[in-house]
This record gives structure tokens, C-alpha cells and sequence, in this order.
């Protein structure tokens, strides 16, 4: 008899954990596939089942690690003639960017790209616009190594640390191995994860407080809703978890013209024609602070930003009032740099 109820309970708990595994996939999915656009407003606020999430009030990290972290992102001595940091172009004071249309990085070379925020970059599912480096630890290699950012190398980079008394009892202190291309890494990328901005007005509507957003601004949020623009922007970061198209109902490069190589977005890394043009969605948390916007920088304002996401990516003229509403409501996605990291 007492077999008989472990085989049923192993049965039934591979038939729950095949359902699990269909529904997931059905979820993802469903997550891929950009919404039906629906011209009636008809997706309620506050409905039970968000597709968007509040960012963890904290997340448990060495604070050890999060300090050498820190100091390392904050150092010149990274690049090869010690005169451009990480932080020289992810200005915590600046929303976790430079606010320039490209950045400007070593012997003042200018970049093709608008540098998207460090803040929160640990919830994208890739980093980088064409979404071309896994995860943090592994995006590190591309500042360092390109020629118009750092221009640098690990052999030099460990070796002007190991010169440098402080670092070498850092590390070791963290490090048995002490100073390795794998610990710089790995330190950088638990600062990096450290830099969450919980607490938004949004984030405190999300957890139930009604009175934390407008009239207006849950109207924006309606918007963004009921128009599409959600299934793009989701997840914790309302974005960063899903690679789209720029450009689905209009061709946005060849209005705007003068296309370039980062232009063509994850097609230079898998070649294929599908991914000409497609691009990781951004997130949109702290957006207010990040001007300009896309990855061409060529969006001023929000305002603008906003509307071109209505004409290219929805097909939809979007109203003054209705564009308005929707950057009061981006607005509030603006959160809490954690008190000890404050700028
Ligand atoms: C010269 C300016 C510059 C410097 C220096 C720089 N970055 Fe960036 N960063 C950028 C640009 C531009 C991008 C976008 C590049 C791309 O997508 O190909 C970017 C992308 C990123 C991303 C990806 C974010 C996302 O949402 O995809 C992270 C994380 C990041 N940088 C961290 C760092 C770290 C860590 C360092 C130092 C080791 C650093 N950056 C140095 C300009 C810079
Ligand atoms: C089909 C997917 C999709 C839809 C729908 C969509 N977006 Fe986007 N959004 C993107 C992609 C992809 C980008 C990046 C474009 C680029 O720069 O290459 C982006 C960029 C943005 C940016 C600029 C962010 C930054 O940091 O540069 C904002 C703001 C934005 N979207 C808001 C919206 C709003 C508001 C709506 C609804 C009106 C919307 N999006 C609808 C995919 C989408």
C-alpha cells in the first residue's frame, strides 16, 4: 500500500512538473509575441496577473566585493592611458549614463552608440543593445578592449594593479587567487548588481499604494497598456528581458537616413536577415533621467521618444494628450539609488 501511494505521488509529480514545464513555455511565448493591437482601451490598471514587476526593495551581496567593485568602476587606470573609468561614461548622478547622444570615450573618440544605464542592468536578460554578451561579468571585456571606450588589455590591467599596494590586499583579502581578469569581473559585475533602484512611485503603486500615482499618470499607465506598448516593455525592468524589431509599421532607418553598421543591431552578430534591425528592448526604469534616447541617441525628449515608438512600433499617431499622459507616467518610474552608493 505504502509503495503504491509513492509510485502515485511520483506519478503525479512528473504529470505536475510536465504542466509546469507547457505553461512556462506557453508563458514565454506568450511573452515573445507582441499583443494584438486593441484601439479600445480595455486592460484594466492594478489587473491581477502584471506582466511588469516591482524591483526587490535589496538584493543580498558581498559588501566586501561591492566595494572593490566600485572602486574598480570608478578607476582610469582600467583604460590604457588612465584617463577614462566605466563611471566616465555611467554617471550614477546621471541616471547610469552620460546623457550624450554617443559616447565619447579614449583620445576623445566618439562611439556609434548612446550608452544605456548601468542602473538595473542586472535584471536584462543580455546586456549590450544587440544584446551580444550573456551577463554582466561577460560584458566587462567590450569597454575594456575597444579601441574608442578604454583600450585597454587584461596583461596591463592586472599588472597596474598588482603594482598598486591597496588592491593586492583587496583582493586577497576577497580573493585567494588574488588579482585575476576573473576577480576584476566578478567584482565590477557585484557592484553593478548592487546598483538597483527600488522604491519608484510606480513600484510603490505596483505593491498596493493607489495614492502613490495620478489620475493622470495611471491613465499613462492605461496607455501603456491598452496600446502595445507593454509587450515590449516588461518585466522588473519594463524592458531588457526580449530582443524586437525597430521599426515593425514603418521603416525607421531609412526615414531617419545615414544608416550605419550599429544601425543593423543583432544582424552583426548572427548575420541573419531576421535580425536586421532588432535590438534588446530597452528598460525604462529611471527613463526620465536618461536623455537622449535609443540607441542612435537621436531622441531629445521623451516626448519625442514616444512618439516614434507609436509610429514604429504600434502603427498608432499618438495624440498630444495621450503622449503626455504616458510620459507623466514613465516619469514615475524614476527610483531610490540605494543610500550608500548615493553619488
Ligand atoms: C566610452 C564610454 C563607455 C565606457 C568607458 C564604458 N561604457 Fe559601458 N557602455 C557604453 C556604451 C556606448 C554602451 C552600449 C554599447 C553597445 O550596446 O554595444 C555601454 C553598455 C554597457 C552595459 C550594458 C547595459 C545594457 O543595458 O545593455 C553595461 C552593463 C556597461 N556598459 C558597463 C560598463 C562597465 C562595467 C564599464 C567599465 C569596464 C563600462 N561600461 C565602460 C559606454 C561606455
Ligand atoms: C514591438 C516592441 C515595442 C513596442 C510595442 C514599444 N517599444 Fe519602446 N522600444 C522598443 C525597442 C526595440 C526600443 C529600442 C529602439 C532602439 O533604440 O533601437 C525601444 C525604445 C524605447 C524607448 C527609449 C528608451 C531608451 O533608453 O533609449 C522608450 C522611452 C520607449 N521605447 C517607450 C515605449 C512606449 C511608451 C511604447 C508604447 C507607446 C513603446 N515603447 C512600444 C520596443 C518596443
Amino acid at each position: 500500500m505504502k509503495h503504491l501511494f509513492r509510485f502515485w505521488r511520483l506519478k503525479y509529480s512528473v504529470f505536475l512538473l510536465l504542466f509546469c514545464i507547457a505553461l512556462g513555455s506557453c508563458l514565454q511565448f506568450a511573452k515573445k509575441t507582441p499583443i494584438a493591437i486593441d484601439p479600445v482601451p480595455s486592460v484594466v490598471v492594478a489587473s491581477a496577473n502584471k506582466p511588469v514587476a516591482p524591483i526587490p526593495l535589496a538584493i543580498a551581496l558581498d559588501r566586501q566585493k561591492v566595494a572593490l567593485g566600485e572602486k574598480l568602476f570608478g578607476d582610469p587606470l582600467l583604460s590604457r592611458d588612465g584617463s577614462v573609468s566605466c563611471a566616465s561614461c555611467h554617471l550614477l548622478s546621471l541616471g547610469g549614463t552620460d546623457r550624450l547622444p554617443q559616447s565619447i570615450g579614449i583620445d576623445g573618440l566618439k562611439g556609434e552608440l548612446n550608452a544605456p544605464t548601468v542602473l538595473n542592468s542586472v535584471f536584462n536578460f543580455r546586456q549590450f543593445w544587440d544584446g551580444r554578451a550573456e551577463t554582466l561579468e561577460e560584458q566587462i571585456d567590450g569597454p575594456i578592449r575597444d579601441r574608442r571606450e578604454m583600450d585597454s588589455n587584461w596583461p596591463d590591467i592586472v599588472a597596474k594593479l598588482k603594482a598598486n599596494h591597496d588592491y593586492r590586499q583587496q583582493f586577497h583579502q576577497i580573493y585567494p587567487e588574488g588579482i585575476t581578469p576573473d576577480n576584476i569581473r566578478n567584482a565590477i559585475s557585484t557592484y553593478e548588481s548592487s546598483l538597483i533602484t527600488p522604491n519608484s512611485r510606480f513600484d510603490r503603486f505596483l505593491r498596493g499604494d493607489e495614492k502613490a500615482l495620478s489620475t493622470t499618470e495611471k491613465e499613462g499607465y492605461q496607455n501603456f497598456q491598452a496600446y502595445g506598448c507593454i509587450s515590449c516593455h516588461q518585466g522588473v525592468n519594463l524592458g531588457g528581458n526580449m530582443f524586437q524589431s525597430f521599426g515593425i509599421f514603418g521603416d525607421y532607418f531609412t526615414d531617419r537616413g545615414n544608416i550605419k553598421k550599429a544601425d543593423l543591431g543583432r544582424y552583426n552578430i548572427t548575420q541573419k536577415e531576421s535580425d536586421r534591425h532588432v535590438f534588446k528592448v530597452p528598460g525604462l526604469r529611471n527613463v526620465a533621467q536618461t536623455s537622449p534616447y535609443f540607441h542612435d541617441g537621436s531622441a531629445d525628449s521623451l516626448a519625442e521618444a514616444v512618439k516614434i515608438m507609436g509610429r514604429y512600433q504600434l502603427g498608432r499617431s499618438l495624440n498630444p494628450k495621450e503622449i503626455d499622459e504616458i510620459v507623466q507616467f514613465l516619469n514615475t518610474l524614476t527610483g531610490e539609488i540605494p543610500t550608500q552608493l548615493k553619488p
